[in-house]
């Protein structure tokens, strides 16, 4: 199961990766106070971001910077009801508007043929990351992730090495991957996706769009675990 972008960044949350401030909204209404009290913190500029579980949201209209809570209002006038890719846009997210210095890439996914998870790093995110999986693999590290042991510091450390990221932001970034590590496997979740992952004119690494796959098989006993578990 496929969660919005909302759910994700609420689960996230809660697992202590650093994210944004954000409100879901089903009404342009809704919308307007979301861009009250979410703007407070970011000089009222908010993004207004359809939640839809398809990509390519910002490409077709679905992601756009409002200065005030009356321009978000507006803004979800326009998303709301937009069709993205046959999915019809029901919610939008009032995201905190982010000051961004550079976009990076990070996804954590299962990788069944060698039963382990894969980490993907990159410094350049927020594009396509299909694309430059294909255009540019060496910009792509790919290290794989014991399941037993998880996404520990040590796996951390050898995934940002790996990736080439700058000295002074290896301990914001170590904290990052280990807390959405502790969310793939708290959640029983098969992918957590974050495109783009990104360091603000402050300094701040922020997960700032979630994608997160839960396992729709956890914790229950299909026929299918069953029979291979007998067989084993
Ligand atoms: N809260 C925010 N503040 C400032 N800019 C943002 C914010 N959220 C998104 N953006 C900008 O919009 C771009 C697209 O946003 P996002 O990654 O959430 O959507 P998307 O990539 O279009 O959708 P999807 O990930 O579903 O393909 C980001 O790369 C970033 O540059
Ligand atoms: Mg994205």
């Amino acid at each position: 199961m496929d969660l919005y972008e909302y759910q994700a960044r609420d689960m996230f949350e809660a697992h202590g990766v650093p994210v944004l401030g954000g409100e879901v909204a089903v009404t342009p209404e809704e919308a307007f106070a979301a861009a009250q009290r979410v703007g407070a913190k970011s000089g009222g500029v908010v993004v207004v971001k359809a939640q839809v579980k398809t990509g390519g949201r910002g490409k077709a209209g679905g992601v756009k910077v409002a200065k005030s809570p009356e321009e978000a209002q507006a803004l979800a006038a326009q998303i709301l009801g937009m069709d993205i890719k046959g999915h019809t846009v029901k919610k939008v997210m009032i995201a905190e508007g982010a000051k961004i210095a550079e976009e990076y890439y990070f996804g954590l996914l299962l990788d069944r043929t060698n039963r382990t998870y894969l980490a993907m790093c990159s410094k350049e995110g927020g594009m396509d990351i299909e694309t430059l999986a294909v255009e540019h693999p060496e910009k792509l590290a790919r290290i794989a992730v014991d399941a037993i042991d998880g996404l520990d510091e040590a796996k951390a450390r050898e995934i940002i090495a790996a990736a080439g990221f700058d000295e002074a932001d290896v301990p914001a970034l170590v904290n990052v991957l280990v807390t959405l590590g502790d969310v793939y496997a708290g959640e029983d979740a098969t992918l957590v996706e974050v495109n783009p992952l990104v360091k603000m004119e402050d300094g701040q690494i922020v997960a700032l769009d979630g994608k997160v796959t839960l396992d729709d098989n956890a914790g229950s006993v299909t026929p299918s675990t069953r029979s291979s578990s007998t067989t084993r």
